[in-house]
């Protein structure tokens, strides 16, 4: 197949957040079993393909993202014959399967740390991971390098040497110019390429290579510890985003080639906008998400200067734009993109969601608004679990109840990311609202009774009705469409067309005048009688004057 017509060009991705999906066996947390019981949702949902947060052996330091073993499912989660009924479930229902790969770090309780641990300061065993010692005798770390999750980035050992951890200490980072760490990751993809997976999201992509010759270099106070380093480093950061990274996702490129059909790649990788086009060049990753688009401020004009720029980047490469909203590590977007400018979603978090406190009409509004500029763009759109259902973020959830590393490692500074990990509602009765049979690991608000699936699916007014709605209409777009504006449209809205749709949202608090459309499809809240107005927060699609249509607005 040429890459050009590959399926994940214009996908829908469906992010399912593993733990927090359904629950087949009734511990309260979720599960593969869960999952294969409720896939049809998702294809219901008008997905292509499923992406699944990591399934494997853990300690759960980091919620899976901490590796033991890279081969097997954690017992949490199920078997690697559950793995198997759930893949071969979800490409009945037409779903393609795409797994998480953590190359970074691995678990402590992996194999080859315990080797480490257990063998002498120098030996082979440790090389495989970023040992050294410490300053002014040892008693001090390496190097003053940060973790994402705050604190150091190194932790000491018995023997008093330390390691490397650009996450939690539980993560250890490899030493990825050992051949050894490439040769097994390399075995890592083709175990689970040969059981059939579809395809790879690659976690922290943009941090696996490292400069560690020595001396190991100091950032200075004024370090950048989150890891989009941007201007300055084109590069040369001693951790992210090193010029020297893209030969191992080469080297995983390769891999995956040799399969049939192609299966898809996708980075994690927290660059600057300019440098993640870097990730997608011919022969590295298929795709790279789009933080950017995440990020923006829910303007008119920063969101159309963010579209314009994941638009042209990726053209370079000839790689497809991706869209992404909201995920398991940032506050979701019906309530994120309510919050004033100025106001963090740390900062809001940390509030417990009162200052300011979002009235549900509002969240529900801007999610359905949201919605509807997501899924008009060109190119692949990764969904989060939930969003399609309208859920806010559980900002309230009490400290005693919270379970990310975020929160202890920042002494308390920020909140962390349970609020958007909250597990499902699929009905709205019992203990978990359908989760499953025990109490689910994070309490669910009584708001999520109304918001769940089984409340929504028969009310077509729903936003789960208008997520199938838009995704239906959205097949009828052909791959590699133009986005192409309405340069005569009010400066408070967005409106484009994409192939046979066109697509105006009222990003004001204002009703503003449109060029009524051809035929209005879809709405994401009731349209005035007076076709030449928009209702404040509001996005309608219509068929496209321009594009000639084959779009009917038909209720599915
Ligand atoms: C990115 C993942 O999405 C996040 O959940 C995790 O904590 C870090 N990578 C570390 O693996």
């Amino acid at each position: 197949m040429p890459e050009s017509s590959a399926w994940w060009r214009n996908a829908v991705v469906y992010e399912v957040y593993v733990r927090s999906f359904a629950d087949g066996d009734g511990d309260g947390v979720g599960d593969l079993p869960g999952i294969t019981a409720r896939l049809d949702h998702i294809a219901d949902v008008g997905a292509d393909a499923v992406w699944l947060t990591p399934f494997y052996r853990s300690p759960m330091a980091d919620a899976g993202y901490d590796v033991a073993d890279h081969r097997d499912v954690d017992p949490l989660f199920g078997t690697l014959a559950d793995f198997d009924s759930l893949l071969a479930r979800a490409h009945d229902l037409g779903l393609r399967v795409i797994i998480d790969l953590v190359p970074n770090h691995t678990s402590v309780r992996h194999r080859w740390f315990q080797e480490a641990l257990a063998a002498r300061p120098g030996s082979a065993a440790r090389a495989r991971y970023v040992f050294r010692d410490g300053r002014d005798g040892g008693a001090l770390p390496p190097t003053d390098w940060r973790s994402v999750f705050g604190g150091p980035a190194w932790q000491r050992v018995p023997d008093g040497q330390w390691y490397l951890h650009l996450f939690a200490p539980e993560q250890p980072d490899l030493d990825w110019s050992h051949p050894e760490v490439t040769a097994e990751f390399h075995e890592i993809l083709r175990f689970w390429l040969d059981r059939g997976v579809d395809g790879f999201r690659f976690d922290v992509a943009h941090g696996m290579a490292k400069d560690l010759a020595e001396p190991l270099r100091d950032l200075g106070p004024d370090q950048v510890h989150h890891s989009i380093v941007g201007e300055g480093w084109e590069g040369r950061h001693p951790f992210w985003d090193r010029d020297d990274v893209h030969t191992l996702l080469r080297g995983f490129r390769e891999v995956v080639d040799t399969y049939t059909p192609p299966r898809a790649t996708v980075a994690e990788s927290w660059a600057a906008l300019d440098r993640r086009a870097l990730y997608t060049r011919p022969g590295e990753l298929h795709q790279a998400f789009n933080f950017d688009f995440l990020k923006a401020a829910w303007n008119p004009a920063a969101l159309r200067a963010t579209i314009d720029r994941s638009l042209a980047l990726p053209r370079a490469t000839g790689a497809a734009p991706t869209w992404v909203l909201s995920n398991h590590d940032v506050v979701r977007h019906a309530s994120r993109l309510l919050l004033p400018p100025g106001t963090t979603p740390d900062a809001w978090l940390l509030s417990a969601g009162t200052a300011p406190s979002l009235g549900p009409d509002a969240v529900r509004r801007r999610a359905r608004t949201a919605a509807l500029l997501l899924l008009a763009l060109p190119g692949a759109v990764y969904l989060y679990q939930g969003e399609e259902l309208g859920l806010p973020e559980v900002a309230e959830l009490p400290d005693g109840v919270l379970q990310d590393p975020v929160r202890h490692r920042s002494g308390g500074a920020r909140k962390g990311r349970d609020g958007c990990r909250v597990p499902l509602p699929w009905n709205g009765e019992g203990p978990s609202y359908g989760f499953g049979a025990g109490a689910p690991w994070l309490p669910q608000p009584a708001a999520f009774a109304a918001l769940s699936a089984e409340a929504q699916r028969g009310d077509p007014d729903s936003t789960l009705n208008l997520y199938r709605r838009a995704t239906r209409l959205r097949r009828a777009v052909p791959a590699d469409s133009e986005l192409e504006w309405n340069e005569q449209s009010d400066p408070r809205v967005l409106d484009f067309g994409v192939g046979p749709l066109r697509c105006v949202v009222n990003v004001s608090a204002d009703e503003v005048p449109v060029q009524p459309g051809r035929r209005p499809l879809l709405s994401s809240a009731p349209l005035p009688a007076a076709a030449h107005v928009l209702p404040p927060d509001t996005a309608v699609w219509y068929a496209n004057a321009l594009g000639g249509s084959a779009m009917h607005a038909g209720r599915m």
